[in-house]
């Protein structure tokens, strides 16, 4: 969709080395993409709002390569400041991938410094804002090349389709507030191959929204996001599920419109729940849910009923458990976490995050 063979570099006329900084947060789904086709298409619209304080923050430092290879991309890699191989390797192998989408990537030296501002190993999935940060920085080393993504929307879409190739979720990222991505006539110009911004057709509930991660375990996960996607393709439910998420989605845009938290809460628990229920019924079937996630689930739902305040759950494929409710119960949803909560999570800890304004160049 995007190979451009133009965006060749003058040779005569080389860039001065420069640099190009963003930062860009995660995102959480509250409809769940979950299964996969082709490169990187999605089985079924997901929905997602965009974080603000898990984020990726990422250099690009490139300068004409006077000996270029030929065949790969020049590349250093550091992650919190020290090399890394295995991350370097994957993104030396991306970056290979797009070199029909950026011709010009071979053609330079190239320095990428990245890191997250949570723990590598807190079990926040950071797929989403590292290959969303990257892209971004793609993007705008392009637009500072050849001026091709001088329009705002046209520059988020680009960026938003790349990020998709690194991983689905990413593509989410570039967008404030929230993000729809993958087919569905509910949302203008929607489509499969880059997300769209809903942030306007949402009340304002939600776009001062928290979502504390409460951190069961930090272990990598027994079975990958990716692992986890392929085995929907022999899933008996598979279809079912595709399915409710396409019908479900109009259902939380309407919610989500008028500020219906009830409709949002329940809709946001469900798709955490099937989510996981279709990782128990796959084959090989397996749990990434602990002890610790069911009880705080638990003790969500009995603290709703009791104090018939809105929070509510969401989960990511991995057993920490997400917290969801509006700006206006955080002392007492801060307060219940301490006293109730807390206990369930590795030394105690929690990620306080809430919805946020989207990528930032820095
Ligand atoms: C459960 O985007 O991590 O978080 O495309 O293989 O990189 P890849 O998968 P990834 O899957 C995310 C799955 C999810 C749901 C979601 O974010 O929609």
């Amino acid at each position: 969709m995007y190979d451009n063979p133009r965006l060749v570099i003058d040779s005569s006329n080389p860039p001065e080395p420069g640099s190009i900084v963003w930062r860009s947060p995660s995102n959480i789904a509250i409809i769940k993409y979950w299964g996969k086709y082709g490169l990187q298409l999605p089985r079924n619209p997901s929905l997602s709002l965009t974080l603000a304080s898990s984020f990726t923050d990422t250099s690009l430092e490139y300068a004409i390569n006077d000996n270029p290879s030929g065949s790969g991309i020049d590349l250093e890699f550091y992650f919190h400041q020290e090399e890394n191989e295995a991350f370097k390797a994957k993104i030396q192998a991306f970056l290979e991938t797009l070199a029909p989408v950026f011709p010009f990537l071979k053609q330079l030296k190239l320095v990428i410094r990245t890191g997250n501002s949570f723990p590598h190993s807190a079990g926040i999935a950071s797929s989403a804002s590292a290959m969303s940060a990257l892209a971004l920085c793609l993007c705008s080393l392009e637009d500072m090349l050849f001026g091709t993504l001088q329009e705002p929307d046209v520059f988020d879409r680009k960026a938003s389709w790349v990020a998709r190739l690194g991983s689905g979720s990413a593509c989410r990222s570039v967008f404030p507030h929230a993000a729809v991505w993958g087919e569905t006539q509910h949302v203008k110009e929607a489509s499969n191959e880059y997300a769209v911004p809903v942030g306007d057709l949402i009340h304002d509930t939600f776009k001062d929204f928290h979502d504390d991660i409460l951190i069961v375990s930090s272990d990598e996960k027994s079975v990958s996001s990716r692992a986890g996607h392929a085995l929907m393709d022999g899933n008996p439910f598979a279809e079912t599920r595709y399915a409710q998420a396409r019908q479900r989605l109009p259902v939380l845009l309407d919610a989500m419109r008028t500020g219906d938290l009830d409709t949002f809460g329940k809709i946001a628990e469900d798709e955490a729940l099937t989510l996981h229920a279709l990782m128990m019924c796959s084959n090989p079937s397996y749990l990434l849910m602990q002890p610790g996630s069911v009880a705080i689930i638990e003790k969500v739902r009995a603290y709703r009923q009791a104090t018939g305040r809105p929070l509510y759950f969401t989960l990511d494929a991995g057993p920490n458990v997400h917290l969801l409710y509006p700006g206006e119960i955080i002392h007492e949803v801060r307060a219940f976490i301490e006293e109730e909560l807390k206990k369930y999570c590795e030394n105690g800890r929690y990620q306080e995050d809430w919805v946020g304004e989207g990528p930032e160049e820095m």
